[in-house]
């Protein structure tokens, strides 16, 4: 399979008040042509950031690294050929619709410019493009909904929107970042299925970016661990599912309230995230680990390929290797 994305160390850090904050420090990953890869950790750990390097969207400090696009680094591209390229090869659904929309403009006209700009039609075209896009997202009444702004739109609307603004431009990569999570059961079922059929449709390559574990079950091909700006494991949804092998994806796994288990409690991971700007030498998770050894508070572990696509950044899982 051919890859439509190759990130190669990439590294984003920002210049607080605190100390350089390593949000994103050295991680590399690829997704293939068509294929579905779930980027999941705890709140902070950077997945909006690595998804926002991505775009080329942040103003960090440091942003160093690559990031190719079917073989072009975005990282050097000019802000002229961003743009073109935003859009028309990869697109984004924001964790936030509401800021991602322009308060100032009606649906419609935020819809018909982003048609305009990717396709080869004039005002009138692109409004019936905008309809129909509406309309297979399953917006009630799509008609009144172009007329409207924003702030008259529920947050499942303005939701299906986005991806509805995503989906006109046909690209090869999708990012989205929590596109569900603000939503109720019934439209977050809505929306994956609408992913799905983008993917079925348009082969298209997705990044999705959740908390939720059960939507990368449902929808994902291959998972992206990440805790503390480090990708700590990677594999398919099978590996990382019924063979989890880093102490972090196993306590996330252990996270997940059980369906079949009447449980009193929820199980929570002991401890709390560190602060970017003050990360722990070695391995970043060995505070909270409950399985270290003596190298894990003085190196960090070098990445290791368990089994063909199973990726792990663990000394216990060294160990066991040799
Ligand atoms: N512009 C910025 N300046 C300084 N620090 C930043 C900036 N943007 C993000 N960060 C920090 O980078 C870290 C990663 O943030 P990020 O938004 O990627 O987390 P996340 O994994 O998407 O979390 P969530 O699940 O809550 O959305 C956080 O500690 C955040 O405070
Ligand atoms: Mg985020």
């Amino acid at each position: 399979m051919q890859n439509v994305l190759e990130v190669k160390n990439l590294k984003t850090y920002f210049f607080t008040d605190e100390g350089i904050a390593k949000a994103v420090d050295d991680i590399s990953f690829e997704i293939g042509a068509g294929e579905t890869v779930g980027l999941v950790g705890e709140s902070g750990c950077g997945k909006s950031v690595t998804s926002l390097s991505v775009m080329r969207l942040l103003k960090a400090h440091t942003m160093e690294g690559q990031i190719l696009l079917e073989g072009k680094d975005l990282n050097n591209m000019s802000e002229r050929e961003l743009s073109k390229t935003r859009g028309k090869d990869i697109s984004m659904i924001f964790q936030d619709p509401m800021t991602s929309l322009d308060p100032c403009f009606t649906c419609g006209y935020q819809m018909r410019e982003t048609i305009l700009q990717h396709h080869d039609v004039d005002k009138q075209q692109a409004d019936k493009m905008a309809l129909e896009l509406l309309k297979s997202v399953g917006i009630p009444d799509p008609k009144a909904t172009l007329r409207r702004y924003p702030h008259e739109l529920s947050g499942g609307q303005r939701q299906r929107i986005m991806i509805a603004m995503a989906m006109t431009c046909n690209t090869k990569l999708l990012i989205a970042d929590e596109p569900t999570t603000a939503l109720d059961m019934t439209i977050q079922a809505q929306i994956l299925n609408l992913m799905r059929d983008i993917r079925k449709e348009h082969n298209t390559a997705i990044l999705m970016i959740t908390h939720d574990l059960g939507v990368v079950a449902e929808l994902c091909d291959r998972v992206i661990v990440m805790y503390c700006g480090k990708i700590v494991e990677s594999g398919t949804v099978r590996q990382i599912f019924h063979s989890p092998m880093h102490p972090y994806t196993r306590d996330l796994l252990a996270s997940l309230p059980s369906l079949d288990v009447k449980q009193d409690r929820l199980n929570t991971i002991s401890g709390v995230v560190p602060s970017i700007t003050a990360l722990p030498t070695g391995c970043r998770y060995h505070p909270r680990c409950s399985v270290l050894c003596e190298a894990c508070s003085r190196e960090y572990p070098e990445m290791i390929e368990v089994e063909p696509g199973h990726k792990v950044c663990c000394h216990l899982c060294e160990r066991k290797e040799s």
